[in-house]
């Protein structure tokens, strides 16, 4: 079997005006372009600077390692829903991925995984890649509960040949500059596999799994280094060409 491309995903947030957007987006093109490897880079910023954001990737030619992603998208594909955006719209613009569920969408806008799976159905019939993420609280890894979190968010949240990429981003380690002891990432991802597997019945479905929350280029190696981790999904670290070039460089 081939081994999947490692992945890198930059999700900017609601960071990201205009000019910060494109000086941002070109340091990274220009980064990636001198990067040998089997390593795969995705930017995902606002709504706002995905046409702009889109442009410059074009620009920067078709090394076949370098996408868009969104942040979200509406479960339908069109319709009277005042502000929203669906995923057809983002594969008119050029997208090839979509975050979804993330855990900042799961508090903030109360989605819940069965709302996650609707719209990962939605940016399927798109011809988008969903990047799903599941994660446990604090409360939750205190109470030993990750194990049952993480097999509900995926049972529920995935649709049953989903074809996307997972994300495990423990909610603890989000923006908090902790990430899990070594032993109980590779645990955990441990488990996610055998999780994908049984939600997916089915031998033929590869779910590349990825690992986000507090990523910088000094975990990096460690991070990349669990067999089963196909990647990572970084937040603030994504905002700042250099470091997130660091971290491609490491997965490369
Ligand atoms: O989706 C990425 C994320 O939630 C992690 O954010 O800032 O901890 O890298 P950060």
């Amino acid at each position: 079997m081939t081994a999947l491309p490692k992945l890198v995903v930059g999700n900017w947030k609601m960071h990201g005006l205009r000019e910060h957007a494109s000086h941002l987006a070109r340091a990274i093109a220009e980064g990636v372009r001198s990067i040998e490897g089997n390593v795969q880079t995705i930017i995902c910023p606002p709504f706002t600077q995905l046409a702009g954001v889109h442009d410059i990737i074009d620009a920067s030619g078709p090394t076949g390692q370098f996408f868009l992603g969104a942040q979200d998208c509406h479960t339908t594909a069109s319709g009277p829903f005042t502000g929203d955006i669906s995923a057809t719209m983002l594969a008119d613009l050029g997208t090839k991925y979509v975050i979804l569920g993330h855990s900042e969408r799961r508090q903030a806008h109360g989605e819940t995984s069965q709302i996650v799976c609707k719209k990962v159905q939605a940016a399927e019939a798109a011809g988008l890649i969903p990047i799903v993420c599941v994660g446990e609280t604090l409360a939750e890894r205190r109470e030993g509960r990750t194990a049952s979190v993480l097999a509900a968010q995926i049972e529920s949240s995935l649709t049953d040949r989903f074809t996307g990429v997972l994300a495990y981003e423990p909610v603890w380690a989000i923006g908090s500059g902790i990430i899990p002891p070594r032993e109980e990432l590779e645990r955990t991802a441990a488990l996610i596999v055998g999780l994908l597997q049984s939600h997916l019945k089915a031998d033929d479905i590869r779910v590349p799994i990825l690992y986000g929350g507090s990523v910088t280029a000094s975990q990096a190696p460690s991070i990349l280094s669990i067999g089963a981790l196909d990647g990572v999904l970084v937040g603030s670290a994504s905002l700042e060409a250099e470091g997130f070039l660091d971290i491609i460089r490491v997965a490369a």
